[in-house]
């Protein structure tokens, strides 16, 4: 097992990454002194996973309550929050009972939410069994739901007390969400870590094999670019805004679309490509490196052509991104692989991208 800490002085927490964590009540119970939590999970994971939490739990002398959400991004909105609050309200949980997250993204997200809204605020403890969810959403405290204009329009910046990152979990996983996952490790080489960029590139078909030494590796790393990111600027003033590389179109993209239609990695994959594509046209990359980010995508089996929205609808998605600062949409771009900027684009250029790296219809 590895541990790593993203650092945040008093809300600073551990990361756990290794296999067979959630048989380890030993990580989990100096987070639970009153013996009671609720469990956040949805209809596919619990039958995997939630008995097995629950034991751990119960053997720790903790009662562990289960609150079971329909699964998909379609159900990451106000309604399904309702529920959970719905579920703790019934069960008169207080101050003191933690909101277990166990699931991908999707539940990650809208758990931590609850957990920071609810009574104004419980202790919350991520539980990732995605990739994506290990290697990016359960650490540095984005929580929230989409709404019907935007994707992640309503949230709050909310910390887990500790995450634990079971890769055990992943061997259940889909083919396409393991994918999925890839498209966010593969961001964190594009944004700031060009050995890690050549790792992958080394390593990719480990990877799509879920050979367990290259996918610690690749957790870890990755949670060790997020955890500096997030330590340095944990409500995205600045560099944290690195981590949305290719989510401008991204978002677009899941929003167009109908919230899960594509999933996220893919979408950000395709928003990953089209952002190569911008950076070269503004003459930051050259052509072989635009190329040789989109080959990484393809050989990841992650979609690098966008779907066919047009692009009037484009740039009307992107203009609710939060990045949007006095109604100029802002981009991050590439001016290196493994140095990312945030920058505003020419709307020539941008109509170029759009034309470029969409279908046609
Ligand atoms: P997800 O949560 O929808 O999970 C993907 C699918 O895998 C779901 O059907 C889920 O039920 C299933 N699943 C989960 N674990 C499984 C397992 N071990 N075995 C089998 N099936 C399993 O999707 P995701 O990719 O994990 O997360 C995407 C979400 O994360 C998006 O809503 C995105 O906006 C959000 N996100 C948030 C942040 C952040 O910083 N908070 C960062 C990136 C993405
Ligand atoms: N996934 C983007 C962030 O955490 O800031």
């Amino acid at each position: 097992m590895q541990t790593l800490t993203v650092g945040l002085a008093e809300r600073s927490y551990p990361i756990h990454i290794g296999t067979g964590l959630l048989g380890r009540p030993d990580l989990l119970m100096p987070c639970l002194p009153h013996k009671r939590a609720a469990v956040v999970t949805n209809t596919t994971v619990a039958p995997l996973y939630l008995e097995q939490l629950s034991g751990v739990l119960r053997a720790g002398g903790v009662e562990a309550l289960p609150v079971i959400l329909p699964d998909g991004e379609q159900y990451k909105n106000a309604e399904t929050l309702g529920l959970i609050y719905d579920a703790l309200l019934r069960s008169r949980c207080e101050r003191n009972t933690p909101l277990i997250a166990l699931g991908g993204g999707v539940i990650g997200d809208m758990t931590g939410y609850a957990a920071a809204t609810y009574l104004r605020g419980v202790p919350f403890i991520q539980v990732p069994t995605t990739l994506l969810s290990q290697v990016d959403s359960s650490v540095g405290g984005k929580t929230g739901i989409n709404h019907p204009l935007g994707k992640n329009m309503i949230g709050a910046f909310y910390q887990p007390q500790v995450v634990l990152a079971d890769i055990a979990t992943l061997n259940t996983l889909p083919d396409n969400e393991l994918r999925a996952g890839i498209a966010e490790v593969i961001k964190y080489g594009l944004i700031r870590d060009l050995p890690f960029f050549g790792w992958l590139e080394q390593n990719m078909e480990k990877l799509l094999a879920r050979d367990t030494e290259a996918l610690q590796y690749a957790i870890a790393r990755s949670c060790r670019n997020k955890a500096e990111v997030v330590g340095a600027d944990e409500r995205e003033s600045g560099e944290r805004a690195l981590l949305n590389l290719g989510h401008t179109f991204g978002h677009a993209i899941e929003n167009g679309m109908g919230y899960g239609m594509w999933l996220h990695g893919e979408a950000v994959a395709a928003g990953m490509v089209m952002a190569a594509d911008l950076s070269q046209r503004l003459g930051w990359i050259d052509a072989p490196d635009a190329a040789r980010a989109r080959r990484l995508f393809e050989r990841a089996g992650l979609p690098v052509v966008a779907p066919a929205l047009g692009t009037e609808k484009y740039l009307q998605l992107m203009g609710l991104d939060k990045k949007v600062v006095g109604g100029r949409i802002r981009f991050v771009l590439l001016k290196a692989i493994g140095h990312a900027v945030v920058t505003e684009a020419p709307q020539d250029l941008l109509r170029q991208t759009l034309e470029a790296c969409v279908a046609n219809a």
